[in-house]
């Protein structure tokens, strides 16, 4: 019997687990400067959050969601998204007791029973961010600014910016009927997906890459909001001017989860196939309160990480992934094995990466090993050196060689790298 990983998910190798290492230290750093907190809440949630919090009507619930009767006979559902939780945590959690606003942000699998392909995965990662307790447009863009941020610090490039308002749901209802009677004459012409849409959700229609041409002189949101929405639109690109975040305004852009109101905002790259949105959020008003909390105004991002580390691949961006081992430890004869686990053990001790030969290769074949794991030195052990107390240390780049007193040799090392080429340990 021959296992495989199930369809739609991934195999994160040693190798490629550094850049996602270097993506998700890049998103933390970020968080810290924005000042956003962890918060990790559960894979799985009660399905009825979801079905309230993202909407009946949605691709997500009603199509995509991994659903089961657990063993209680309760219907629970891996979380196809991290908003949700996020804010029933802050309920639960009575987060609005609390006398600043709730800046959130986490880093985790996620799950949608999608059509698998090259960007689209069944177990995604997302990193995102939700700002729950206050209404100020200033807030959506400095969420918008974040993304943004986030993808120019791990060094991806040409990412657009688009954003929207979906107004509210007053507003949306009576958008709502206009775009039927725009939409009503064509209807036999468009595809199946749109007609459905028409149906259940007719603003997703605009959405559809199919039609898409046949939407031109279709009306337009912006031009259904009423006054207070407006203002908050102006707000929100005001601040990103000052903040010279660069956005372009796609009064069509939609996204598949209802919870929005007001500013709804996507990244675009270009380079997975058709898939060209990375990232998108926006602001959520009524959620907290449709999932049973107090009302409270919130705004968040989500940023697939798989798409992030296909592009930073594609564009040949990202980080040059230093060597990861300082030392190479190789032990020449039965007194130098005998002395090698001690050594090892107190070079790590003192916070160096430290790798030595556990297959009894010959001596020349633990140089090749040193060498394919891009060891910065080699330790070499033999009866001479014990005998003098010391140890035959050599650079393998240049490798010059010489030999160091066996006391303090973590310290040896690390001046070694530091003055030499001015490169810091790995260390913590
Ligand atoms: P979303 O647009 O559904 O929003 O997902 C955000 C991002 O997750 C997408 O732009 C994409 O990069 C990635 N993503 C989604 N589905 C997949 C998939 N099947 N495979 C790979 N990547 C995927 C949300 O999830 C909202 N919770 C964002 C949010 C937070 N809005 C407010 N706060």
């Amino acid at each position: 019997m021959k296992f495989q990983k199930p369809p739609g998910t991934q195999d994160v190798l040693p190798g490629s687990a550094e850049l996602w290492q270097f993506v998700e230290q890049t998103a933390r750093e970020l968080c810290r400067r924005y000042h956003y907190r962890e918060i990790r809440t559960p894979m799985f949630e009660a399905t009825e959050l979801f079905q309230r919090g993202v909407g009946e009507t949605t691709d997500i619930v009603e199509k995509e969601m991994y659903t089961f009767e657990d063993r209680g006979g309760r219907s629970m559902t891996l979380r196809p998204e991290g908003t949700a939780g996020v804010v029933r945590a802050y309920v639960e959690n009575k987060l609005y007791g609390e006398p600043d606003i709730a800046k959130l942000y986490y880093i985790g699998p996620m799950f949608r029973y999608e059509r698998a392909q090259a960007g689209r995965y069944r177990q995604f990662h997302q990193f995102g961010v939700e700002a729950i307790g206050s209404a100020d447009p200033a807030l959506d863009a400095e969420v918008i600014a974040l993304g943004y941020s986030f993808y120019k610090a791990v060094g991806l490039k040409d990412v657009a910016v688009e954003i929207n308002s979906v107004g509210t749901p007053q507003v949306r209802a009576a958008f709502r009927e206009k775009l039927l009677g725009f939409l009503a004459p064509m209807k036999e012409s468009l595809c199946k997906d749109c007609q459905s849409r028409m149906e259940r959700n007719p603003l997703r229609v605009l959405d559809c890459k199919v039609d898409q041409a046949k939407f031109e002189g279709a009306p337009s949101i912006l031009d259904s909001l009423d006054e207070e929405c407006s203002a908050h639109f102006a707000r929100v690109r005001e601040c990103l001017d000052a903040m010279k975040i660069p956005y372009s305004i796609n009064p069509r852009l939609v996204r598949g989860l209802d919870y929005y109101t007001h500013t709804a905002f996507e990244y675009k790259a270009q380079g997975i196939g058709s898939i060209d949105t990375v990232g998108g959020g926006g602001r959520y008003n009524g959620l907290v309160a449709d999932i049973g909390g107090e009302d409270r105004p919130g705004v968040g991002l989500g940023i697939g990480l798989e798409r992030t580390l296909l592009l930073l691949e594609k564009q040949g961006a990202g980080p040059a992934l230093g060597s990861a081992v300082d030392v190479y430890f190789i032990a020449m004869g039965e007194r130098a094995e005998r002395e090698a686990p001690g050594i090892v053990q107190r070079l790590r001790e003192a916070g160096l990466a430290v790798e030595r030969d556990y297959q009894g290769r010959k001596t020349k074949a633990q140089f090749k090993a040193a060498d394919r794991i891009g060891a910065r030195f080699a330790a070499i052990l033999g009866d001479e050196e014990l005998d003098k107390r010391e140890i035959a240390l050599k650079d393998l780049a240049s490798q010059e060689q010489r030999n160091v007193p066996l006391a303090g040799l973590a310290d040896s090392i690390r001046n070694l790298i530091t003055t030499e080429k001015g490169i810091v340990t790995n260390d913590a």
